[in-house]
């Protein structure tokens, strides 16, 4: 029988244009924001696992597993860096909760950090490249807004998407990111705004898109049934689940949809033996704007291709039936790669403890949180609960 996992602490820093700090207080201070969060002592813990998408290009710092021990005063105990482009801090999740449910360990910190604005920003574009098929995509010249800007193309061409709709999701979450803190960006945009922004990739424009970012985010995981010696609030991971597909887009059927969302989100509604309806809100992968519509569909928030028709209904604000992105999403809190998996889940813990603020949904018990990698190619969906089952 798996234990069942716990969160018990969460930090992070501010998401943003970071000058003065660099990967290592980053990692610093997100972590000990967890720790006395957790009210633990450094002796508890016992592995780290800590995600970063590029560190080496974008800081040039590899080794990432061995910082974060480090600059966290937890040597020797062991560290592993996950790798899974946007992806990383979520697969760092799932990597800690299987130490957990193994049974080997009792409590371990995960979390992730990007510090992306040191270099400029064609270089960011081609270490975010790095996470597609680099001999058949990146070395034709494709770029990330690129990517989703095919698919926005192909979504809007089978379903009618409407680019006013696409926008819409910009929209949305620049507002809820305006009750939330830790956000990068505190300014409220239009659908005009967006629609007479600078060209990206056609149709995306720069408010279509998620930012280039710094920061860092971390949790303490520990078994379930030893969550209450820690906090009276601890949220349970009721499910863990990660799927893969090609690495390349043009190798896909179907460019409106991403499979491995659909697989990763399956099993995780049936290891928490949940459906969408018992779902109170969700932390979606919105990159670039249409990938939050694709990625409610594939959710199974609305019918494939009306993603476009339920952000236009309002359902997915705060207050709506589902609301997408309280806490400002990728596009509006920031997307430092390697923390935003963490930071999703911070947000999700935020809700469930009722601790949100200006942007809490009421009567939250139980939210999801989906982060890709890619386009696709790595999804990992958590669901998260108030209750234990
Ligand atoms: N949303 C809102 N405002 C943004 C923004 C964004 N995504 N990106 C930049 N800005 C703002 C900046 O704050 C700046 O404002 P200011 O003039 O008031 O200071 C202005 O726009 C210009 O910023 P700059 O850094 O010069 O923009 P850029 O043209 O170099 O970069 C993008 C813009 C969209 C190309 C860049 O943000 C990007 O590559 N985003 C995608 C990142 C990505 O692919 N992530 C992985 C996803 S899979």
């Amino acid at each position: 029988m798996m234990r069942d996992v716990a969160i018990v602490g969460v930090g992070m820093t501010k998401f943003g244009e970071h000058w003065k700090k660099g990967l290592r207080e980053l990692i610093s201070e997100a972590g000990i924001k967890a720790v006395d969060d957790a009210g633990i002592s450094g002796k508890d813990i016992q592995l780290i696992v800590g995600g970063s998408m590029s560190s080496g290009i974008f800081a040039g710092q590899e080794h990432t597993g061995a910082l974060f021990t480090d600059y966290l005063g937890l040597n020797p105990i062991p560290a592993i860096r996950t790798e899974a482009a946007c992806a990383s801090s979520s697969v760092a999740l799932s990597t800690g909760v299987m130490a957990i449910q193994s049974g080997r360990y009792n409590c371990v910190v995960v979390g992730g950090v990007e510090k992306m604005t040191d270099v400029y920003g064609g270089l960011a574009t081609t270490a975010l490249a790095g996470a597609m098929d680099r001999d058949n995509e990146a070395h034709f010249g494709l770029t990330f807004p690129g990517v989703y800007a095919l698919m926005a193309k192909r979504h809007m061409h089978q379903y009618g998407t409407t680019r006013e709709q696409i926008a819409m999701s910009a929209v949305k979450n620049h507002e809820n990111a305006m009750h939330n803190p830790n956000a990068q960006f505190h300014r409220k945009i239009t659908v005009d705004d967006v629609l007479k922004s600078p060209l990206v990739a056609d149709p995306l424009r720069l408010l279509d898109c998620s930012p280039i970012a710094d920061g860092a985010a971390s949790l303490i995981i520990v078994p379930a049934d030893k969550a209450k010696q820690y906090t009276d609030t601890p949220i349970y991971i009721r499910a863990s689940s990660q799927a893969s597909d090609t690495l390349s887009l043009y190798r896909r059927s179907d460019i409106t949809t991403i499979g491995a969302t659909i697989t990763a989100a399956q099993n995780a509604y049936k290891q928490a033996g949940m459906t969408t309806k018992d779902i109170h809100f969700a932390e979606v992968h919105d990159c670039f704007t249409i990938n939050e519509i694709i990625s409610t569909e594939d959710l199974g928030f609305a019918r494939k291709g009306d993603g476009g028709r339920l952000l236009q209904s309002g359902e997915t604000m705060i207050g709506g039936k589902i609301p997408v992105n309280t806490s400002g999403g990728l596009k509006a809190k920031g997307h430092p790669v390697g923390a935003t998996g963490a930071a999703q889940v911070i947000e999700a813990v935020e809700q469930l403890r009722g601790d949100a603020g200006g942007r809490q949904v009421d009567g939250a018990e139980n939210g999801l949180t989906h982060n890709v990698g890619g386009s696709g190619s790595t999804v990992v969906v958590h669901i998260f609960s108030r209750n234990r089952k």
